[in-house]
């Protein structure tokens, strides 16, 4: 990874090293077509393609999309089983062609919760990809921000009741390494489609400084020219961290 936004640099911006997607609107896609909300998430598929082909043009190294959340479980059985089956059906089918393109795939979240065929998949798709160096390709599922972060806790909790880590010494960095995203720089840039503004508790430790892109279109109907917009308007960005960039 060439730089890490741990030690960020204020000033301009230009292409993101790691762009984060909160993938959403699937449901309001099926519903405006008349249709059941399972078809707007196998529409939307078509969609991660197009992120994944948009990435791989701007020079993007990392792409994060947030597939399914902790909260998503409360989803009705009939919708949680078609987003299982999706998910293997993408990780059985995308193999070949995103080890072609050279793109590393990682499923971060609590994949012991995932159906076991969608869990057997994935896992086989982490292994034929692994070592891709064009795009790395997070797929955030049963994730959620605050899970995450008291999973982290409870590992230095740990580590402090055995005596290894003195409470004391406990810094951001010891939370970064509990993170499921240990080793990876901040996402530069969210993309959230659909027109919400929130962050549905997405990546809270991460996105501290990271730039906020709104895309109004549903996912279904994200394109490539969707994520190179995000991207030519990242360039346009002052990120500060909190510093003063400029003397006026
Ligand atoms: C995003 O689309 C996909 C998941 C959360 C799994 P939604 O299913 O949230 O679609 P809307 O927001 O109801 O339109
Ligand atoms: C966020 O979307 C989760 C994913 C995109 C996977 P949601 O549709 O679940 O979020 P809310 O309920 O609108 O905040
Ligand atoms: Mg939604």
């Amino acid at each position: 990874m060439s730089s890490t936004s741990r030690s960020p640099h204020p000033g301009d911006c230009s292409v993101p090293v790691h762009v984060a997607i909160i993938m959403d609107g699937n449901g309001r896609w099926a519903r405006e077509k008349g249709l059941p909300r399972h078809e707007g998430h196998r529409a939307g598929m078509k969609a991660v393609r197009e992120a994944v082909e948009g990435a791989v043009e701007s020079g993007v190294e990392i792409l994060t999309l947030f597939a399914f959340s902790t909260e998503n479980w409360q989803r009705p059985p009939d919708e949680i089983s078609a987003l299982m089956t999706l998910l293997q059906l993408y990780a059985e089918r995308e193999g070949s062609e995103l080890k072609e393109k050279g793109v590393e795939v990682r499923v971060l979240g609590e994949r012991s919760r995932l159906a076991p065929g969608a869990r057997a998949a994935v896992e086989r798709i982490e292994d034929s990809t692994r070592g891709g160096e064009a795009l790395q390709l997070n797929l955030m599922i049963s994730y959620s921000g605050r899970a995450e972060i008291v999973r982290a806790v409870r590992t230095l909790a740990r580590r402090v009741a055995s005596g290894e880590l003195d409470p004391d010494e406990v810094e951001a960095s010891h939370v970064e390494g509990a993170l499921y995203t240990t080793g990876l720089p901040d996402p530069d840039l969210l993309i959230r489609s659909s027109g919400e503004l929130r962050l549905s508790n997405f990546m809270l430790w991460q996105l501290a400084y990271t730039e906020i892109h709104i895309a109004p279109v549903l996912w279904p109907d994200f394109t490539r020219k969707d994520f190179q917009r995000a991207v030519q308007e990242f360039d346009s960005r002052e990120r500060r961290f909190g510093r003063v960039v400029s003397s006026t």
